[in-house]
């Protein structure tokens, strides 16, 4: 049997790496063999589009390189990472995957939805996430909490607007496809955003294993 492929997703500062780690504990407390891996990156060639692609930089990064650096590094994470891992019958849990290229790339700046989803159906075929947890967060929190880490990367540098839409972005995405999405308040406290989570992937198991 396939492995399912789980992707996290938000906005920034929503408490993704807090979240992958709950959720890592969830899939060993089943018994579940998984690999956790992110995007950009995954691989080392795809690690090296990532710096490039989050290294601020003085020079103005046009939409289209942007939007074809993110699927460059998603075919080689595809074909050397998480394909091999679902059809040996491996989860693989996804800090990111396409939803975050429309969510970033589309809503965020302005890039055509149909020429994502022709660079999705090139790269990806018909592989697509099993679930994906939306974890969403009014942006000025979220911000705030981002703010508090390390250096911004040159995403982190943009302005309050661009994640505005970013979130905007998740949360149409998650209405379009609720069979796949769920949206999880992550300005809760932490216990009750990962009661949540766990509610999410008890249904989902559940659903799996019918
Ligand atoms: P991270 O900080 O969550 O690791 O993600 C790195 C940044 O890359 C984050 O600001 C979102 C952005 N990103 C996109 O813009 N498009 C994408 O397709 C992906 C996977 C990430």
């Amino acid at each position: 049997m396939h492995g399912k492929f789980i992707t996290i997703e938000g906005t920034e500062g929503v408490g993704k790496t807090t979240n992958i780690e709950f959720i890592q504990a969830w899939l060993n407390s089943h018994q579940l063999d998984f690999i956790a891996t992110r995007e950009p990156g995954g691989t080392p060639l795809a690690e090296q589009i990532r710096e490039l692609l989050l290294m601020p930089r003085d020079e103005k990064v046009c939409p289209s390189a942007e939007l074809l650096l993110m699927f460059a590094g998603r075919a080689q994470h595809l074909d050397q990472v998480i394909l091999p891992a679902v059809q040996s019958g491996r989860w693989v849990l996804c800090d990111r995957f396409t939803d975050a290229t429309y969510a970033y790339q589309g809503y965020g700046r302005g890039m055509d939805n149909g020429l994502i989803a022709q660079l999705e159906q090139l790269v990806q075929a018909d592989l697509r996430p099993d679930l994906t947890l939306i974890l969403d967060i009014p942006v000025e929190i979220g911000l705030k909490r981002a703010s508090q880490r390390s250096t911004p990367d040159r995403f982190e540098r943009e302005q309050t607007e661009f994640f505005e839409r970013v979130r905007q972005g998740y949360l149409s995405i998650a209405t379009g496809s609720p069979e796949r999405c769920v949206v999880i308040d992550a300005s809760q406290p932490l216990e009750d955003v990962q009661r949540d989570i766990t509610g999410a992937l008890n249904d989902f198991l559940a659903q799996e294993l019918r």
